[in-house]
């Protein structure tokens, strides 16, 4: 089968290449899948430089999240061959195949199709355990979400859409302001560089925000302190700028606020019933219509260096989204 292997860990994806390797084989416990549809995430480009917190040995097959239907399972699985799921382990989904275990799939929720399944999941399950699970949003605060036009910040600002929260969508880039106002219809946009507190406050008639969600760090995070309003909540998602930012601890003490880490995958894992809790909450609100995932383009896996380079110099809106076999 056609697959993307990370052979050695580069910094400009030399150690990548596709490959032919033999298809994978079911064991105990796992499930076949023939992938139809896999999304990009940043951890994805970082696991091929060896920067992920999550270091498997190469080679290994890129990947973290795919959809496709099952081929063949194991009877204890709970899924039977032609059931489509979606889902992933961090590695293996940019393949045609893909044997893993069964509980980390679930059903492509109805009325999806597989591309949109594969956008979903980690972005999605990302948000929603920064903002409901861990953030407690409710409708009508004001919810800053940096690194909007990303997987997981366009995530974000969809979501407290969709539970009505006010949403200010937040980039780096001038030029992406316009496809974002389009693709989540954000109560405002701002372009976060440099001192942007005072527009915040702006837009929020002086109130602040009751939720920061940062998926960027470095000097984002920094301005980003003097943006939560008192009781809110700077949610920590990742470093996509690269710099992890540093705190003195008397500024949430003296501003009121809490700095609360998100791991969204980690949360799952040491809490199945709330990641389970979590997945059926994102699957019932995409399905229903409420969430709107942005697929930026799609390409075949042959075309993989343009999907990574592209996520490398911040050029999508939304999600990548990668067909084998094509
Ligand atoms: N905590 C968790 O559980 C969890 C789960 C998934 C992902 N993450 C982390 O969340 C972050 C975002 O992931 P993602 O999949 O959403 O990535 P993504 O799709 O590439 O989005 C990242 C966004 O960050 C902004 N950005 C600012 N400076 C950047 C830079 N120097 N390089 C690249 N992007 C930059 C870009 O928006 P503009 O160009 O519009 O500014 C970009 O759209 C990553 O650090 C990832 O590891 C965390």
């Amino acid at each position: 089968m056609q697959a993307l292997l990370v052979e050695s860990l580069s910094p400009d994806l030399s150690g990548v290449h596709l490959a032919d390797l033999p298809m994978p084989t079911c064991g105990p416990g796992q499930v076949l899948v023939r992938i139809k549809a896999a999304s990009l995430n940043f951890p994805d480009l970082l696991m091929t430089k060896g920067e992920y917190q999550f270091k498997p040995p190469v080679p290994f097959i890129s990947g973290l999240e795919f959809s496709g239907e099952v081929l063949e399972a194991d009877p204890a699985s709970g899924f039977i061959p032609g059931d489509l799921v979606m889902g992933g382990q961090k590695t293996g989904a940019f393949a045609e195949y893909a044997a893993v275990e069964a509980r980390s799939l679930r059903k492509v929720p109805q009325g999806l199709d597989c591309s949109t399944a594969a956008a979903l999941g980690a972005a999605y399950g990302t948000a929603y355990t920064a903002l409901v699970e861990l953030g407690g949003i409710q409708p009508g605060q004001w919810v800053l979400v940096h690194g909007a036009t990303g997987g997981v910040g366009l995530a974000a600002a969809d979501l407290a859409k969709a539970l009505g929260a006010k949403v200010i969508a937040a980039s780096g880039s001038a030029s992406k302001l316009e496809a974002l106002k389009a693709s989540c219809h954000p109560d405002a946009v701002l372009l976060a560089e440099g001192r942007f507190r005072e527009q915040v406050a702006e837009i929020t008639d002086g109130k602040l925000c009751d939720l920061v969600c940062d998926p960027v760090g470095g000097d984002i995070f920094d301005e980003s302190t003097r943006c939560v309003a008192f009781g809110g909540k700077l949610l920590v998602v990742g470093f996509a700028g690269g710099r992890i930012p540093e705190i003195s601890v008397n500024i949430p003490l003296i501003k009121g606020f809490s700095v609360v880490g998100v791991r969204a995958g980690e949360y799952a894992r040491r809490f199945p019933e709330r990641g389970r809790v979590i997945s059926a909450a994102v699957d019932a609100l995409a399905s229903s219509g409420k969430l709107h995932p942005h697929i930026d383009r799609t390409l075949p896996l042959s075309r993989w260096r343009e999907a990574f380079d592209a996520m490398g110099g911040r050029g999508i809106v939304g999600k990548i989204v990668l067909v084998p076999g094509s």
